[in-house]
């Protein structure tokens, strides 16, 4: 039985690749290395990045190379405490030979010795190799999945020729560079996820699904902002033609044997089959197909998690009417997820698997896709462990640069390159301004906005803020001083930038001097006044019991001063005065001017006393032609 088993499954497996009649491609991803020092090694050199630990996707790392003379190969761990932890600026990158025992023990070796990265430089003459992670059987320990540093391999001939510079007792400065191993074409990134709905396969099904539920977040966060699209695919394989009608092809495979998947106990007798994983494989596409077609292609995610808490295989409810429950509690239409998916049983081809099919074969730039979880990325195979943060930065590096959305400027991706020595970058200690921004691509220096202020310069050795507002913070990066109650600045707002000392004092308005201007005599040129200089100003004080006029720089008398405003008074009370009687007299004028008026119309009516006509008549006034006769 066992036998059989492996046959078969061998069997299929190996005609998977004959699907697109070539053969099993592997691509192997790389990064860069620079040599800096020494010079003669000065160059750049391409290293294979390892299938473990975490690469620096879009980021760099500046390290010094050590070499241990002896245990080169790394396989046992290193005696002392942690003796490759950096002591100094630099981190120190691990130099090894491969040999011995797995790439994955001498790069968890150097780890733990402190090594901020492990190279390994292959012991032939070949083109580069991807240095992959042992089967889980030898990982008895769990040490693969806690290798958190990045490591490359180097070929045989640069490997000698640093070797050799180490040896001679020369610093070797090395820089592993991952920008370049993302392209980064435009602003949306393209990533897919190779995964199985089957939750028991061991170790790498839980790190499957661990992924997926850390990873959810910021998947979802990436896809509603249209910063990337995201397509799930699930390997399918098939039943030969030879085999069609067998009991195996029929309990593993669905649609006569068009669509397979490895039983998931491996024991074809024992709880589910193949043909359930492939359906509920099935099952997951179509949700995606489905929830894309609404613009909600998010909602794969909440699906996926959901169903592997709800339907687990592990606890036996992986079935079709417990993922039916988890469709409907997400408000996706059932019957077109229905539809999308067909039926099992039919003679007939599933357009969707057969895509799924058709696309494991590897193309352009990308590798066949051959084990689970494979990560695509802007059609390159993620390498490096599954982990939330390390994905993040390798799709974040699938971004233009400036086109990055603010979920890769966060603080989980940084590199804390602003930790030491404020990264290279212009600080104000006294203001706690930085301009050291920390980012996934490493650090930059850039003038910063602070309380809505923004700053300018060129980041590395000055900021100054500029516009509005400035003069709120750290005086506008000017001078100001108090002194008995009285404060002086040379920051004013009417100036969008720069600073320029008070009127009184002179300095390139970060440093600002009192003017004497009594010792200067540019104030206080009154004939036998006395000058003394305040802070700020001068006092000038007149001869005897004259007044000094600041404007003028001249005295005048006190007394004559007196006389005048007595004057003035006596001009202003007249004026008064007139004004008044003006008025007292214009008022009179107008009453008698109305009392005229009414008697001139009652006169029409009624027979009036000639003797206040007449009166009204003196008055001058212009009358109504003669009522009177
Ligand atoms: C999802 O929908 C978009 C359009 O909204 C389309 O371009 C894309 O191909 C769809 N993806 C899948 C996997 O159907
Ligand atoms: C989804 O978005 C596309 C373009 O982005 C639009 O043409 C289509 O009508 C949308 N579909 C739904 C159901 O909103
Ligand atoms: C400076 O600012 C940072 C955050 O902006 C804060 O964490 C830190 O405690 C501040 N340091 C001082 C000395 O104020």
């Amino acid at each position: 039985m066992g036998l059989a088993r492996l046959s078969l499954l061998q069997l299929v497996a190996g005609l998977l690749l004959s699907v697109g009649c070539v053969r099993g491609r592997f691509v192997v991803e790389k990064s860069s290395i620079k040599v800096i020092t020494p010079p003669a090694l000065r160059a750049k050199h391409d290293a294979a990045i390892g299938n473990f630990g975490v690469p620096q996707y879009g980021g760099s790392m500046l390290g010094s190379l050590v070499y241990p003379g002896k245990d080169s190969f790394g396989c046992e761990p290193f005696d002392g405490d942690k003796p490759f932890k950096s002591k100094s600026f630099h981190p120190k990158i691990l130099l090894l030979d491969r040999g011995g025992c797995y790439f994955a023990l001498k790069v968890w070796n150097g780890q733990q010795a402190g090594a901020a990265a492990v190279i390994v430089a292959d012991n032939v003459d070949e083109p580069l190799i991807t240095m992959d992670s042992p089967d889980e059987s030898t990982d008895v320990d769990g040490y693969i999945e806690k290798i958190e540093v990045p490591s490359a391999l180097i070929d045989h001939s640069l490997g000698e020729s640093l070797k050799q510079a180490l040896q001679k007792g020369d610093e070797v400065l090395i820089k592993l560079d991952w920008r370049e191993s993302i392209p980064y074409p435009d602003d949306r990134v393209e990533y897919e996820l190779w995964i199985s709905s089957n939750d028991e396969c061991g170790i790498r099904c839980d790190d499957q699904m661990d992924f997926v539920n850390n990873f959810r977040g910021h998947a979802q966060v990436l896809e509603k902002g249209g910063y990337t699209q995201f397509t799930p695919h699930y390997i399918t394989w098939y039943c030969p033609e030879a085999f069609k009608l067998s009991n195996q092809c029929k309990s593993q495979c669905i649609n006569r044997g068009r669509y397979c998947a490895p039983d998931p106990e491996q024991d074809f007798g024992v709880g589910y089959d193949g043909k359930d994983v492939v359906f509920e494989n099935l099952r997951q596409l179509c949700v995606h197909r489905v929830a894309n077609e609404s613009n909600r292609s998010w909602v794969w995610w909440d699906y996926v998690t959901d169903f592997q808490i709800r339907c687990s295989m592990k606890e036996k409810k992986y079935s079709k009417d417990c993922a039916e429950g988890v469709i409907k509690s997400l408000d996706l239409p059932l019957d077109k997820i229905k539809q999308c998916m067909g039926d099992p049983e039919a003679d007939v081809e599933n357009p969707l698997l057969k895509a799924e099919q058709e696309l494991q074969v590897g193309r352009g730039s990308r590798g066949d896709v051959t084990i689970l979880p494979t990560l695509v990325i802007n059609n390159v195979q993620y390498r490096g462990k599954l982990e939330r943060t390390g994905v993040l930065k390798a799709i974040c590096a699938g971004f233009k640069e400036t086109t990055d959305p603010p979920v890769c400027l966060s603080q989980e991706v940084e590199t804390n390159e602003c930790l030491t020595q404020n990264g290279g970058c212009w600080l104000d200690a006294s203001a706690n301004v930085s301009a050291c921004k920390d980012t996934f691509r490493g650090r930059v220096c850039e003038c910063p906005l602070v309380g809505g202020v923004q700053y300018r310069g060129d980041g590395y050795t000055y900021c100054e803020p500029f516009g509005p507002g400035r003069c709120s913070i750290n005086n506008g990066g000017c001078w100001s001083e108090t002194r008995e109650g009285m404060t002086y600045s040379a920051c004013t707002d009417s100036l969008l930038s720069g600073c320029s000392c008070p009127l009184g004092f002179r300095g390139d308005g970060h440093q600002c001097e009192d003017i004497d201007e009594c010792k200067e005599g540019s104030a206080c040129q009154c004939e036998s006044c006395s000058c003394r200089n305040t802070w700020g100003g001068y006092d000038c004080t007149c001869p005897g019991n004259r007044i000094y006029l600041a404007q003028h720089d001249t005295c005048i008398e006190r007394n004559g001063s007196r006389l005048g405003w007595s004057i003035a008074i006596t001009v202003l009370a007249a004026v008064a005065g007139l004004c008044a009687a003006g008025y007292i007299f214009y008022k009179y004028r107008l009453r008698s001017y109305m009392d005229s008026e009414i008697m001139a119309i009652m006169s029409q009516y009624m027979p009036l006393d000639n003797h206040q006509s007449n009166e009204v008549h003196s008055e001058g006034q212009p009358l109504r032609g003669g009522p009177t006769v």
